[in-house]
């Protein structure tokens, strides 16, 4: 029996109900009352209450867990398994023996109030607490989510790279290294090279971590975010809308599905979760800034619309909004003119509600060469780095479109957590490099 099989996890505890078995994992709390203690230990499965009464124990037992055992330190403990309602996961361990594996040193996080620098010093500590440990399985929960919304409808999951020679998006937030004398790009996008994959594959997904030089402080910017771009042959506008809102539809009913137990923990308002259901509401780009300055924003049309914007036009929607067709110079250079106003681009954005921002950023693409051509010039971006990305439009253009979704964004929306970076388990930011 391998070390791991020799443990009861916590969270089944109960089905054992009765028996004796062993756990391991490390101490939160220690309480003792006389000749009764109590340790509760984490396992990453869950917490148990563990009974330590002094007349069932040898001597040595009783002053291993009362005397001096400190906050994580870790333990195997072996007891009988009590069915008890009140205490977390419905069970409790009376102790029979244990066995002290490490003696922690003095624990730098305690339960008390520390600053968020403080804690992010502290990030790979700071895993281990009970908010940490909700909002990071959501976050895995949303991830294995991703995957199976594309598996299920047949896309084919493309890898792209992540050092590249081409600006995915714009230049102005690049990360840049040397790579044997050429200069090399950290990928803000794998849209590129998944749209080269369509006509080989019809539905692609391409799903890593991207890196963008954002100079903003904000609680929606991190440096390295994840993203998953789906790209689909043959698909307009509207498609791409329309499969934005049953996605992410998806993401949150899964949430609501199997992550209880953490958005209770995260003390989440699920009630604002469960209308998430097709059809989004959908608002022109024209319209918004109308909506906008309705409301006294000083926004004129042309401009990208910026957070403060984006929390109040979401405002006025119990969903995510759709804000469709942008001007052309506050998008990327790949996104198809719209024909019935060449002004605008066939693109839009998706944006969460109570404050989020925007979840997602898709849109049309251009597949003419020509124009494509053109508006590579007008950005002033090298021609030479996009010949492969041209040749798409050489060889059997098709109308295509894509889109991307933050999920740090997503899973900060799900959970109700003020901040992206608790939603990724090592933050990067402007300001922070480590742990
Ligand atoms: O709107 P963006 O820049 O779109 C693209 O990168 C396209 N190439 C996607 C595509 O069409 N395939 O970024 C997409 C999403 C945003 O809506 C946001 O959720 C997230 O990525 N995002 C960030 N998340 C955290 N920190 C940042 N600095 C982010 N920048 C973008
Ligand atoms: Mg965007």
């Amino acid at each position: 029996m391998s070390n791991a099989e020799r443990y009861t996890p916590i969270r089944d505890l109960l089905e054992h109900a009765g028996r004796e078995v062993t756990v391991a994992g490390w101490v939160e709390t220690v309480r003792v009352h006389g000749r009764v203690a109590f340790v509760v230990l984490r396992d990453g499965t869950g917490l148990v209450q563990c009974v330590l009464v002094k007349k069932l124990l040898d001597e040595e037992a009783w002053e291993l867990g009362t005397a001096g055992l400190t906050q994580e330190s870790t333990l195997e403990i072996r007891g009988e398994v009590k069915a008890d309602e009140r205490a977390p996961g419905g069970a409790e361990l009376t102790v029979s023996s244990l066995r002290l594996l490490h003696l922690a040193e003095e624990y730098p996080i305690q339960p008390k109030e520390h600053g968020v620098e403080f804690l992010m010093d502290h990030r790979h500590l700071w895993l281990r607490s009970s908010m940490q440990r909700a909002g990071l399985r959501v976050r895995a929960e949303v991830m294995q989510a991703i995957h199976d919304f594309f598996y299920d409808r047949d896309f084919t999951r493309i890898d792209t790279p992540i050092l590249t020679g081409s600006i995915g998006e714009s230049a102005g937030t690049l990360f840049s290294t040397d790579y044997f004398g050429e200069r090399a790009y950290l990928a803000q996008t794998g849209q590129l090279y998944v749209e080269t994959a369509c006509p080989a594959f019809g539905k692609v997904y391409c799903f890593g971590p991207t890196f963008r030089a954002e100079k903003s402080k904000t609680r929606r910017h991190l440096t390295e975010f994840w993203m998953v771009e789906p790209e689909v042959a043959f698909a307009d506008s509207d498609d791409n809308m329309r499969l934005q809102e049953e996605f992410v539809s998806y993401l949150v009913e899964r949430a609501l599905e199997r992550c209880g137990p953490e958005l209770e923990v995260l003390e989440r308002d699920t009630s604002k979760l469960e209308g998430v259901r097709p059809p989004f509401p959908r608002v022109s780009y024209t319209e918004a800034v109308e909506m906008l300055q309705a409301k006294g924003s000083a926004i004129e049309w042309g401009k990208d619309l910026g957070g403060a914007d984006e929390t109040l036009l979401a405002e006025a929607f119990d969903r995510p909004v759709l804000v469709y067709n942008y001007p052309k110079e506050a998008k990327a250079f790949y996104m198809k003119e719209n024909p019935d106003d060449p002004r605008t681009v066939l693109c839009n954005d998706m944006l969460a509600p109570e404050g989020y921002g925007e979840i997602i950023g898709g849109s049309q693409r251009e597949d003419d060469l020509g124009r494509l051509l053109e508006r590579i010039r007008e950005e002033e971006l090298p021609e030479e780095a996009y010949s492969w990305y041209l040749d798409l439009r050489r060889y059997g253009s098709f109308v295509h479109s894509g889109f991307g979704l933050g999920v740090e964004r997503t899973v900060a929306w799900i959970t109700g957590r003020p901040h992206v970076r608790e939603m990724i388990p090592f933050p990067r930011l402007m300001n922070r490099l480590t742990p």
